[in-house]
């Protein structure tokens, strides 16, 4: 558990030279629901995400569509922008790694590293891939039957680099690294990635070379501006720009660093693992305290992109099924870690069996009976029987405990699966209780009965807030909960809604999906 009530997550900074699509909006949900939970839970909360602008690739890719590279960044930067409105995304703040304050944070921790005499100046000849903006090894290359060489992790070609550089002595971290893992063994999660890291690193770190001088869009580096940044370092550094580094003693730092959770794929981990803590123990800054790799997304069994016209953008998804839907599915399909599969089936049998059917109809059918059988008042109570006090307390502090503890390790799946639970625990509730059967025969007992089940309403529209926060809102708005009694202390006991309140016409917040007709054409 942190102890103080400060908490800061960030997301990669997204690349320009990409678009949106479900692979990018996966980090950005995950990371806006920590938040968004966070929030809730009382912690004042710092919330980060951007666009990552500089580098050869953007350089080409804007050359080829004749714009200058600002003006390219300019663009795409605004489109990751959209994301974050299409998707609900309430990040605190969104960076540019062109803002000028970035560009001196960079150059700051630059200089510290030099500084620190951990910089300098040689020749690199290796391999790179413009793609991935990565350096590889000779074996972590094959060669293809045209000749051509590639990555072997992510399938990009690499070219031959022979230029003068500046190097990190990223050699020197080795034990340093090594023993930071061996005393933070949450430093890294999923576990199975830290191994990853912990076997890359014991098996030997070659120096890094942190600069180039063969094209200029990037960051100068200090006192020599024939070279730019290495746009990993210019990236990093990002995750501290916004807290006002250099300043040290200013409130971004002292409060929110180091960082709660740097969420990132696991196509990424190396730099966040490995390089950026070597950069931050060189310049004597404490390390975050969880970098978060999470699985890739396919979509219908197939690698994501342009050529196979498979890459699905944010506002398709949310004009086809559905924001909170879309969210909800992300989350509970694959367990955060793992790879996972965008099937259009798994997130219709979703969006109809958990959402409409599970969830949907016990709101549905409770408020219903309330507003018919009640005056549409939430009723009295009597004194609750063993079952009803049990529901009651399931659907409390135990819930909310429950969930706190999966989100303290990012499981989002299971902390929906321990909700689904309370749900289906509630369902069966109203079929066992059968409140329209009490009606004439005990209408007090009715009262109690559907007063336990508003009650689990309302905590479970507080507790699904950050996943899905607008059917949270319908659900809480038709009950009348206050927009200022939605916090998760409201959660449990010693916080009861009120009898006699009207509640609204009941309205369904969790459509069936039904299949659009088909084109006409
Ligand atoms: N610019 C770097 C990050 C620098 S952070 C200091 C970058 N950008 S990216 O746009 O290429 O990727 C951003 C994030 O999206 C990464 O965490 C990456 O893993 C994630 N995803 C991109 N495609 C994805 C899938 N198909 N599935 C899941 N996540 C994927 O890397």
């Amino acid at each position: 558990m942190t102890d103080n009530k400060n908490f800061y997550i960030t997301t990669p900074i997204y690349y320009v030279n990409g678009v949106p699509h479900i692979g990018t909006s996966y980090t950005s949900i995950a990371c806006d629901v920590m938040a968004r939970f966070k929030r809730l839970d009382g912690y004042d909360v710092r919330f980060l995400t951007g666009t990552d602008e500089h580098g050869l690739k953007v350089a080409q890719t804007a050359e080829s569509q004749g714009m200058q590279p600002k003006e390219f960044a300019d663009k795409i930067s605004e489109y990751f922008r959209e994301m974050n409105t299409v998707l609900g995304i309430t990040n605190d703040y969104f960076i540019r790694t062109t803002d000028e304050d970035h560009k001196r944070a960079a150059q700051a921790l630059w200089t510290k590293l030099l500084a620190k005499g951990d910089i300098y100046l040689d020749k690199y000849s290796g391999w790179y891939s413009v793609r991935d903006e990565a350096y590889y090894q000779e074996n972590e290359i094959e060669t293809r039957e045209d000749g051509s060489k590639i990555a072997i992790a992510s399938g990009t070609e690499v070219e031959w680099v022979e230029e003068e550089s500046y190097f990190f002595k990223l050699s020197a971290y080795q034990d340093r690294l090594l023993e930071f893992y061996e005393g933070n063994p949450g430093f890294v999660m999923p576990k199975g990635r830290f191994n990853e890291v912990k076997s890359f690193v014991s098996g030997g770190l070659k120096d890094l070379s942190i600069s180039r001088n063969s094209f200029d869009w990037g960051i100068p580096v200090p006192d020599d501006p024939a070279h730019v940044m290495y746009v990993w370092i210019d990236a990093l550094t990002n995750y501290i720009t916004y807290l006002g580094y250099p300043d040290m003693e200013g409130e971004g730092m002292k409060n929110f660093w180091p960082a709660d959770f740097h969420v990132v794929g696991k196509d990424i981990l190396r730099f966040h693992a490995i390089f950026w803590p070597a950069f931050l123990m060189s310049a004597d800054i404490p390390l975050p305290k969880c970098v978060y790799a999470h699985g890739w997304w396919t979509v219908e069994g197939q690698k994501m992109s342009k050529s196979a016209g498979n890459v699905i953008a944010p506002q398709d998804l949310v004009d086809n099924y559905g924001l909170d839907q879309s969210r909800y599915f992300m989350l509970r399909e694959v367990p955060f870690g793992n790879d996972g599969d965008f099937s259009r089936a798994a997130l219709i049998q979703r969006m109809n069996s958990d959402l409409a059917n599970a969830l949907g109809n016990l709101v549905q059918r409770t408020l219903s009976m309330i507003f018919k059988n009640c005056d549409a008042q939430i009723p009295a109570h009597g004194d609750f029987t063993n079952e009803d006090q049990a529901m009651l307390k399931l659907a409390g502090t135990e819930m909310l405990e429950k969930t706190r503890k999966h989100l303290e390790a990012m499981s989002f799946h299971r902390a929906l699966e321990d909700i689904w639970f309370v749900i289906g625990e509630a369902n069966a509730y109203v079929d066992a209780q059968a409140p329209w059967g009490l009606k004439k025969t005990d209408p007090d007992r009715m009262g109690t009965v559907l007063y336990v089940l508003a009650e689990v309403i309302r905590n479970l529209a507080l507790i699904i807030q950050p996943v899905m926060p607008d059917a949270a809102a319908k659900i809480l708005d038709q009950v009348k909960v206050s927009e200022d009694e939605r916090e998760f202390s409201f959660i449990g006991q010693g916080h009861r809604l009120k009898s006699g309140v009207t509640i609204d016409q009941p309205q369904g917040v969790f459509p069936r999906y039904v299949e659009p007709e088909e084109d006409a054409a």
